[in-house]
């Protein structure tokens, strides 16, 4: 029998599942857990294999990590130094999007969404703009988070007319990021200052 996720929710004290409607499907947009990990790295590594240019990590290099390493980066815990959200379309992982939250004392206002991804035929259903939603309203619960920054591939069109439209604004541009074989990549360098819009 499935488990509700709401009352699931409720009894463990986090926020519950955000069901939304995308522009066709119905979806829900919720924080994995430890639970998820299997699913959240077979997910992550579809991505460094079928879009490269758009993340800094390799395929090589995350598949050789255990997965306790995965089940770490979506732990539970209060403290937990980073979080991942994941948009579910008829109970498939869709799409994720984290959240890492600054430890020292001098930068802990600022807080970094990472790890954006929706599986291509999940596509133009709404999916990111709902993760960047869910992302934003964990920073904005956040006490410390008055910062939300990301990067994001120069020449990555959709990406950065979602986040722009989400608003997000670019502060920077970094040649040279990050180096593809002989290739490199421009990144932008965008912010998003909690509560300066809606
Ligand atoms: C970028 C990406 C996350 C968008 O996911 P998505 O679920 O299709 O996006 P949504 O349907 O929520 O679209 C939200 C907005 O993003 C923008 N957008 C999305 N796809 C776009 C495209 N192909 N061309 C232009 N803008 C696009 C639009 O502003 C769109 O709003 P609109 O539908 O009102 O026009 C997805 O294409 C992806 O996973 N790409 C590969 C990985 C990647 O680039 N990650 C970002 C790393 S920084």
């Amino acid at each position: 029998m499935r488990s509700d996720p709401s009352a699931e929710a409720k009894r463990k004290g986090v926020a519950p599942p955000v069901e939304r409607q995308g522009h066709m499907k119905h979806q829900i947009v919720r924080r994995l857990t430890p639970a998820d990990a299997a699913d959240y790295r077979a997910l992550m590594l579809e991505a460094y294999a079928i879009v490269p240019d758009a993340f800094t990590s390799s395929v090589a290099e995350r598949e050789a990590l255990p997965l306790q390493w995965w089940e770490s980066r979506i732990s539970e815990a209060a403290d937990a130094p980073e979080l991942v959200c994941g948009a579910f379309l008829a109970d498939e992982l869709a799409g994720v999007a984290g959240l890492r939250f600054e430890q020292r004392e001098r930068t802990k206002h600022k807080s970094t969404l990472f790890g954006m991804f929706v599986r291509p035929r999940c596509r133009g259903e709404g999916v990111a703009r709902a993760l960047v939603a869910e992302i934003l309203g964990l920073a904005e619960r956040s006490p410390a988070t008055e910062v939300v920054q990301l990067t994001v591939t120069e020449s990555n069109v959709p990406a950065v007319r979602l986040y722009e439209s989400c608003g997000f604004e670019t502060f920077g541009t970094e040649p040279f990021a990050v180096k593809l074989g002989d290739r490199f990549i421009t990144k932008l360098h965008m912010w998003y200052r909690i509560g300066t819009t809606t």
